[in-house]
């Protein structure tokens, strides 16, 4: 059978951290605060001339040196973004012209904090039916844009920064879920009622401004910890595998709290969530990349591994994707 399998990945942050302590003196928070309530200790903010489609160019650049591929060897760009640089074009085609890339299939996908578990789904789809043989799946974002720098209550939650895979289509000697490397199974969901949990007040077509980020934390923390454990024990249930055989859970990373709770839940072990939360606080669609990008590169994630990805955001939307390394 066709899979797609990830044949490398990379990860980009912006030059400038800003630890807790930094945020303490913008805001009334303090360090203490933020790690007891979210296990975050830094973040990322872009600078001058970094924009999500720089980021997720570097990102690009070391996932294709992991995977010993050029950009002309890519024919489709899927990019998962809530902050693209411009309203339109999609960031996709700007990542493109700036890999070099010339032809293919280039376009944005936004699912906000899904939107790695959405484009990663769509890109294998696409690949496993022809439409491209291998691809470049993207979550970037620059949430610092969109934050309400004064809101307390969400500008020390998150932070800007890129992860992609390389996605190669491949004939894998396999039946069912078992055996050989690919995406085995992804399910995704979305339910529009709670817009107003999580948004941006402002758009192109209502406001014509870009907006701010409004949240009301402790009502989606409620339906995260809720939705997650369903998607995942559903997709546990459709591949036939059980938590025991989860080498790693790659979590969307919000909130640690978010994490435990989630892996309580399933009754896997906390140390097979791999958590980078502390280190870059909350990237939207930038998270799940960016944290398997680091767990394959300190050795954790090792060739043979089944590998769980899940993520939750606004819309709400949420999914899973089970994947053998
Ligand atoms: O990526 C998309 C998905 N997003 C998420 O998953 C986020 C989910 N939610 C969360 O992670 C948590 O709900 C938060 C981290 C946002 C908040 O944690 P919480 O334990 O739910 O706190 P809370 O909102 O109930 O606020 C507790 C208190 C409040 O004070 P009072 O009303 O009890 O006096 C807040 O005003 O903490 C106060 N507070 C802060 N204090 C210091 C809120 N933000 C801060 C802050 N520093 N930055």
């Amino acid at each position: 059978m066709i899979r797609s399998v990830i044949v490398g990945s990379g990860s980009a942050l912006p030059k400038r951290a800003v630890p807790n302590a930094e945020m303490a003196q913008m805001v009334d928070t303090s360090d203490e605060w933020i790690v007891e309530r979210t296990g975050i200790r830094n973040r990322y903010i872009a600078g001058e001339g970094e924009t999500t489609a720089t980021l997720a160019a570097d990102a690009c650049r070391r996932a294709l040196e992991a995977a010993g591929l050029e950009a002309s060897d890519i024919g489709l760009i899927v990019l998962a973004t809530a902050t693209p640089d411009q309203t339109f074009p999609a960031t996709a085609t700007k990542v493109q012209d700036m890999l070099g890339c010339r032809g293919g299939i280039a376009f944005d996908v936004a699912a906000v904090c899904s939107g790695f578990l959405y484009a990663l789904a769509t890109a294998d789809s696409m690949l496993r039916t022809g439409m491209a043989k291998r691809a470049l799946v993207i979550g970037a974002e620059t949430f610092s844009r969109i934050l309400d720098w004064e809101d307390r209550t969400t500008c020390v939650l998150f932070g800007d920064g890129a992860g992609a895979f390389v996605l190669e289509a491949r004939e894998v000697a396999a039946e069912g879920y078992g055996d050989g490397p690919g995406i085995l199974f992804s399910q995704l969901h979305a339910d529009g009622a709670h817009n107003e949990l999580l948004y941006v007040d402002g758009g192109a077509s209502t406001t014509g401004t870009i907006g701010k980020l409004r949240m009301k934390g402790r009502e989606v923390f409620r339906h995260a910890v809720v939705n997650l454990a369903t998607v995942l024990q559903a997709v546990l249930e459709q591949t036939g595998f059980t938590a025991e055989d989860i080498d790693w859970v790659v979590p969307h990373q919000a909130n640690a709290r978010i994490l435990d709770a989630t892996a309580r839940k399933l009754g896997l072990p906390a140390d097979k969530v791999v958590v980078t939360v502390d280190q870059h606080a909350n990237t939207s669609a930038a998270s799940v990349p960016l944290a398997y990008d680091t767990a394959v590169r300190d050795g954790r994630i090792r060739p043979g591994d089944l590998v769980m990805l899940e993520a939750m955001g606004g819309g709400f939307t949420w999914g899973a994707s089970l994947v053998r390394v």
